[in-house]
């Protein structure tokens, strides 16, 4: 049988050791021809991005971080018979089975594929663990490592100057990078998306903090966190520029710049403003990441093997279950009170 594999959205440390635990034990175990399709869904839209992958292709890529198969926001819902365009490329290339991995837009195309017909199985990606209906996903580990080490360095420097530091992490509809970045690195406020920002009450946390007599804080903030200007109002988000990807996402950044402005106004503390960006999505992925994406990609072709499609694999305590695709279709894992709780004790 053959076998298409993806990777779609934005990349993430750990996709590598899907794609080689799909191939490895798909090719030696299961006898099927894996064959990569490049960038994204766009891959099936396009000529010349499918190619086969054997062992020599996938071996050697296990600590690399990105994606062997590359990636791309293409969504074919959004392009002219996109989706028929699809099952027909790949009724055509023989490839019977597809395994699909990517965030909430890649697996929710995913969902509706396989509502049309296509034999497709879903592996969760994100660096910002918000899949709803698995508790971990690949690449949170090394973010949240990243994002951690960066917190380390920016605290003496913060007190070499007695400055108001405010660190901007990855994070667009949940917190989870700067929650658990802003609890293992000892920051002094964390702004979420679950919780609109009030920058009085930022102010009021800085301000104790100081007058307990420490001269510098570290306020973590998640670039989609939202300020609340008044009472009631869900709050807004700042972003880059006003247009949108195929999915409807604007691109976000530069909250820590409003939040920075703000407090120095408000407390006349001299701020710093740094932006991790994509810091946290590069580079090499820590063990758990190589691990849990290993578990992935074998629960993923041992789907395919068994006939489980429109599921996709995910992490319930330590056990790696099949889900039904349908139901994480439009939701988010967003942050629980009681880790955000845990947080709030150190904060001030
Ligand atoms: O979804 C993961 C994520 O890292 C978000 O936190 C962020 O908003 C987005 O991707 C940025 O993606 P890009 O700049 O690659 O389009």
């Amino acid at each position: 049988m053959k076998v298409g594999v993806l990777t779609g959205g934005g990349d993430c440390p750990g996709l590598n050791a899907v794609i080689r635990a799909v191939a490895r034990k798909g090719i030696t175990r299961y006898g099927y021809v894996i064959y990569g399709i490049y960038e994204g869904w766009k891959g099936l839209l396009e000529e010349n991005l499918i190619r086969p992958l054997d062992l020599a292709a996938t071996s050697g890529i296990l600590h690399r971080g990105g994606t062997i198969l590359k990636t791309s926001r293409t969504n074919p819902f959004k392009i002219e018979n996109g989706a028929q365009r699809i099952a027909e490329r790949l009724d055509k290339e023989g490839i019977e089975a597809l395994i699909a991995i990517g965030g909430d837009d890649t697996l929710g195309v995913a969902a509706k594929l396989h509502k049309l017909g296509v034999k497709v199985v879903g592996v969760p990606k994100t660096i910002d663990n918000d899949i709803y209906g698995t508790d971990r996903t690949f690449g949170f580990d090394t973010a949240l490592n990243a994002a951690t080490d960066a917190i380390d360095r920016l605290h003496s420097t913060a007190e070499a100057h007695n400055r108001v530091m405010v660190v901007e992490v990855m994070g667009r509809n949940a917190g989870w990078i700067a929650v658990e970045s802003g609890l293992a690195g000892g920051a002094d406020v964390i702004l979420i998306p679950e919780r609109p920002i009030d920058l009085d009450e930022v102010c009021k946390l800085i301000k104790r903090r100081h007058q307990r007599g420490k001269d510098f804080s570290i306020v973590v903030v998640a670039e989609g966190a939202q300020i609340k200007h008044v009472e009631n109002s869900t709050g807004e988000c700042i972003v880059q520029d006003d247009s949108v990807d195929q999915f409807g996402h604007v691109r976000l950044g530069g909250i820590a710049n409003y939040v920075a402005k703000e407090v120095e106004k408000r407390l006349s503390f001299e701020s710093r403003v740094v932006i991790l960006g994509h810091i946290q999505r590069g580079g090499t992925p820590t063990a758990f990441d190589r691990v849990l994406g290993t578990r992935y990609g074998i629960g993923a072709i041992d789907m395919v093997h068994r006939g489980e499609f429109g599921n996709f694999v995910a992490l319930r305590g330590n056990n790696i279950v099949a889900v039904p695709l349908a139901e994480m279709e439009g939701k988010t894992r967003t942050v629980n009170d009681e880790l955000y709780e845990i947080a709030e004790v150190f904060f001030g």
